[in-house]
């Protein structure tokens, strides 16, 4: 089918809701430097809700430092720019659910599960900046967050079939909707215009055979949010039981089998901890 025939089919039955305008404007600042350190306290510090969320965090035992941190601002030295820019995408794309029950719950624990294992595996295999493939974690899986808003009664009914059938959820939604997630996924990064590598990964995280990219990084970022996918399938993150495992070629990665499981030990305790402080 053609891409705009797919598109037109998606939006007639799907709500494409607006990006949450912090979370765009944090997600653009790139660089670590001073300017981008301010411009992020800034955009923290026009949302009072934002603001209140991430003090609490920050004061929260897993970051506290025996000081209260008062301030945005040395919530940011302490904690780090890139968790803090994580803390608000993550903040966001759970409000971006309408609600928040289990199902919504262990969508989005998936999401940041995947953040936490793709930028380790990042940072250990280098195939892709950290901080980007934490961004692109927790964002990949955005088409199941809005078709979930859109037709939740369709979308338990994808998620029932996932575990009885135990097949994967792209073949379910095909088979139930006449598309998947991440044609939606694509569709919404057009729309919310988010960064090129972004868009291919909540269109690909689960191609097989990669169209051609050109030359570009687009493809290693695919490969690392794919692998800490299956690490989170794995490690049972975010699922009511196991369900079939993909295999993981950590030696694909240039992972040793030791190392690999050094990671997904990491993997498990980072998320439990976070997903603590950020449940509450
Ligand atoms: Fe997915
Ligand atoms: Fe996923």
């Amino acid at each position: 089918m053609r891409e705009e025939a797919l598109e037109e089919i998606i939006l007639k039955t799907v709500d494409i809701p607006g990006f949450p305008p912090v979370a765009m404007k944090v997600l653009h600042l790139t660089d670590n430097d001073y300017s981008s350190l301010n411009e992020l306290e800034e955009i923290i510090v026009s949302d009072q809700s934002f603001t209140s969320r991430l003090l609490r965090i920050a004061n929260s035992p897993y970051y506290g430092r025996g000081k209260v941190i008062e301030t945005v601002s040395t919530a940011i030295i302490f904690i780090g720019f890139s968790t803090m820019k994580k803390l608000v995408i993550a903040a966001s794309l759970k409000d971006l659910h309408k609600k928040f029950g289990l199902l919504e719950q262990r969508l989005w624990e998936h999401s940041l599960g995947t953040s936490i294992a793709a930028s380790l595996i990042a940072t250990e295999t280098q195939m892709a900046k950290p901080d980007e493939a934490l961004i692109a974690g927790l964002i990949h899986d955005i088409g199941k967050t809005v078709l979930n808003n859109s037709i939740p009664e369709s979308y338990t009914r994808v998620i029932e079939r996932v575990y009885e059938e135990e097949v994967s959820f792209m073949e379910v939604e095909d088979d139930l909707l006449g598309f998947n997630h991440c044609s939606v996924g694509g569709l919404i990064a057009r729309r919310w215009k988010l960064p090129e590598s972004l868009e291919v990964v909540i269109k690909h995280h689960h191609t097989k055979a990669f169209p051609a990219f050109e030359g570009n990084s687009f493809e290693a970022l695919c490969e690392v949010v794919k692998a800490a996918d299956a690490i989170c399938l794995n490690l049972g993150i975010s699922l009511r039981r196991p369900l079939n495992i993909p295999f993981i070629e950590f030696e694909h990665l240039g992972l040793s089998e030791e190392n690999f499981e050094k990671l997904q030990e990491r993997v498990k305790k980072i998320y439990a901890e976070q997903r603590a402080q950020l449940l509450e």
